[in-house]
């Protein structure tokens, strides 16, 4: 694994991206506000923010949203996410979040960002023993 202070600078706009991405964040309940942004092997960047609409259990995560988004436009392979919910250490992502990333988005390098700290991970090590759709046909 690359060491955590190269991959901050690698993708120092990816992280700004995400972090300017939370402000678009829709979170009337929660409160918690969530930025992502993800870069598509392109080049291009989507974002996502979490959205919470007033029926609350139809919302979605802020990983989910750019990913979707980023599907819709036409990219189909991944390099790097960026998450930032705006705390000190950095937060995981959700598991229904790993499992579609998993199912869609499955190589990126999670980049999860907080303001004293930054882990990064890869699916293998936050999902692993996960459903894949292999498991349908043994
Ligand atoms: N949330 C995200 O957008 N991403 C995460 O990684 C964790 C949780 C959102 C969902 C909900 O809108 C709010 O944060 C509180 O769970």
């Amino acid at each position: 694994m690359a060491d955590v202070n190269d991959v901050v600078e690698k993708y120092a706009s990816l992280i700004d991206a995400a972090k300017r991405a939370r402000e678009n964040a829709v979170a009337p309940f929660s409160h918690f506000r969530v930025g992502a942004a993800l870069l598509g092997k392109s080049g291009k960047v989507y974002i996502g923010a979490n959205m919470e609409p007033d029926v609350m259990n139809l919302g979605l995560c802020a990983e989910r949203t750019a990913l979707f988004s980023a599907l819709a436009q036409g990219e189909r392979q991944f390099e790097a996410i960026a998450v930032y919910s705006g705390t000190d250490e950095p937060g995981y992502p959700c598991g229904a979040c790993r499992q579609v990333y998993s199912d869609l988005a499955p190589d990126v390098l999670w980049i999860l960002v907080g303001d004293k700290q930054v882990k990064i991970e890869k699916l293998d090590d936050i999902l692993p023993n996960r459903f894949v759709l292999e498991d349908l046909r043994r």
